[in-house]
């Protein structure tokens, strides 16, 4: 038990060592980089949201206690700091506060009632819009509501649990970052399956055997270094940027060929982002090699036909020997 949760840690500060989604120095390059460049950008609602980023922009805060009738400075839990800088580079940095959260919210103490407040989905404000058009949504809802994680949705499961509201930032995967990819999007599973805190919120298991649970796959940590957990977990689904339809364990992928072979999954969902041409072509051609090589998949063509040919020349030389032998025999007597 000690050395599996040692284990664990290690995994853990492996992976964030590679890259933290929340860890300011973690710089991910998107399509709009240049418009995402934080130095120079300024919130439309900059004065607005610092009235929240007073007190859930760091871990100590302040209010005037009428009771008390003086200043008091308090701790912020961990769960509701919002880091402004982190914000301010993500995907939704254009919003006011208040336009996801209750204008009472200014007010504090918050009124108890807002805890029951409804948040939009993302399908709230995305669906049916030819603007992105591209991603997909209505298909990665779909898809999410097939996955094994909205049985959840009950207990507090939705799109938020893996695109934090306040962090989450688009990824272009090529193969400059496939491995910042494949640890962002790591990071994002192991947020909750390698965190109890998180996890017990919606399970009653009573520990979290990740590591157990993939005994069987050799090299554990160089795999989860170099493939995703969704590689493994989802439905194959050429028609969304990333298949979102998470399968019940007992369909994973569990056999090494499934990647480690000439028709290796991972074109269809690690290394999507490669021309059609490429994988036609398979591992062999291509800049893929330089990122990742994966034993088994990386079988060329021609090193096939030529051991084919040696083979068939070596099966060759045995029959014309044996054949010559036994006429040399029958020639004896
Ligand atoms: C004076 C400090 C202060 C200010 C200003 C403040 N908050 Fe809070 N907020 C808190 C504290 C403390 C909590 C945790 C305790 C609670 O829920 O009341 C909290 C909790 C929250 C929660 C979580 C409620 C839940 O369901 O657990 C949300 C959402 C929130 N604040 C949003 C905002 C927004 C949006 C603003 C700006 C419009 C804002 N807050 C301004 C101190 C503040
Ligand atoms: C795009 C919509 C959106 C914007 C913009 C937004 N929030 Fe949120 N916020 C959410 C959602 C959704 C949740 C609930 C997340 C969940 O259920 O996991 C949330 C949760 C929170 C919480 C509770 C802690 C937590 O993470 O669950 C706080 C505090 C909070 N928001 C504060 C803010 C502040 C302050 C801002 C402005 C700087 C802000 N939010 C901007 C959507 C938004
Ligand atoms: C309150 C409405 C609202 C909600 C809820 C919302 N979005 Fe957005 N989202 C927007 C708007 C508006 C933009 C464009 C922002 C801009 O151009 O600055 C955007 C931008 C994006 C982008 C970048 C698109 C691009 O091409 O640059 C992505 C990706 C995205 N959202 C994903 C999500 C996901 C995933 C969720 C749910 C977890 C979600 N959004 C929830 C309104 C929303
Ligand atoms: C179990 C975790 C999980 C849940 C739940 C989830 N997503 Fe995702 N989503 C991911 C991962 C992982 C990625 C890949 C992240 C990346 O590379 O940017 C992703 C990427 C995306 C993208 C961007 C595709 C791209 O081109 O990079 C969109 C849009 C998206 N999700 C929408 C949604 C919507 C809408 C929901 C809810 C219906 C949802 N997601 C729920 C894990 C999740
Ligand atoms: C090489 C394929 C592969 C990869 C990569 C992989 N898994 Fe799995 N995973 C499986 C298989 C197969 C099982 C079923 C094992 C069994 O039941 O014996 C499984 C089981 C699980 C389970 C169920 C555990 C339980 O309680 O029974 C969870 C949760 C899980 N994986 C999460 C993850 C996460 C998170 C990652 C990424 C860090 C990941 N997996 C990476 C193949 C994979
Ligand atoms: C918000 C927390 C959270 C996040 C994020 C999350 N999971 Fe889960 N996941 C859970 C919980 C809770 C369970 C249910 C465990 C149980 O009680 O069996 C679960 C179950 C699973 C299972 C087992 C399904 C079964 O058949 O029992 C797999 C596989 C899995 N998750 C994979 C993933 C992958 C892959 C990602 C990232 C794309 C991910 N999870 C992200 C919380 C999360
Ligand atoms: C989801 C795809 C996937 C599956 C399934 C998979 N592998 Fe791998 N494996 C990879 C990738 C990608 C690498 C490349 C690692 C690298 O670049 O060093 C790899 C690397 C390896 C390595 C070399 C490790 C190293 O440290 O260099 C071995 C050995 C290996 N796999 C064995 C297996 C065996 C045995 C199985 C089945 C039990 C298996 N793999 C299943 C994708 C997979």
């Amino acid at each position: 038990m000690k050395l599996f949760m040692f284990r664990i840690i290690i995994l853990y500060a492996f992976i964030n060592l590679i890259s933290l989604p929340s860890a300011g120095s973690f710089r991910f390059k998107t399509e709009n980089d240049k418009v995402l460049d934080t130095t120079s950008f300024v919130s439309p609602f900059e004065a607005d949201n610092n009235r929240c980023f007073k007190c859930h922009g760091q871990e100590k805060y302040e209010y005037s206690n009428a009771t008390l009738g003086r200043q008091v400075k308090a701790q912020m839990c961990s769960e509701r700091i919002i880091h402004k800088s982190e914000f301010y580079r993500s995907n939704h940095r254009n919003f006011n506060c208040t336009d996801c959260h209750s204008g009472e919210y200014i007010k504090f103490p918050h009124s108890g009632e807002l805890r029951m407040e409804q948040k939009y989905n993302c399908i709230d404000c995305h669906g049916g819009d030819e603007k992105f058009a591209k991603y997909h949504f209505e298909e990665i809802e779909a898809e999410y509501q097939k996955s094994t994680h909205f049985k959840m949705e009950g207990d507090g499961f939705s799109c938020w649990k893996c695109h934090n509201p306040h962090t989450y930032k688009i990824s272009v995967r090529n193969n400059n970052n496939l491995k910042e990819t494949i640890a962002y999007d790591n990071a994002i599973c192991l947020n909750c399956h390698s965190d109890f805190s998180r996890f017990q919120l919606l399970s009653d298991k009573k520990e979290i055997n990740i590591i157990q649970k993939h005994e069987w796959l050799p090299n554990q940590t160089s795999h989860f270094a170099n493939v995703r957990c969704i590689e493994c977990h989802t439905q194959i689904n050429n028609n969304v940027p990333v298949s979102h339809q998470i399968k019940p364990k007992e369909e994973a992928v569990k056999l090494c060929n499934e990647c480690h072979s000439k028709n290796s999954i991972l074109m269809a969902s690690l290394y999507k982002f490669e021309s059609k041409k490429q994988r036609r072509d398979g591992f062999f051609n291509g800049i893929i090699l330089n990122a990742s090589y994966v034993i088994g998949a990386n079988r060329n063509e021609y090193l096939n036909l030529i051991s084919l040919v040696i083979f068939v020349l070596v099966i060759g030389v045995i029959i014309i020997h044996i054949i010559l032998r036994i006429r040399k025999k029958a020639n004896n007597y």
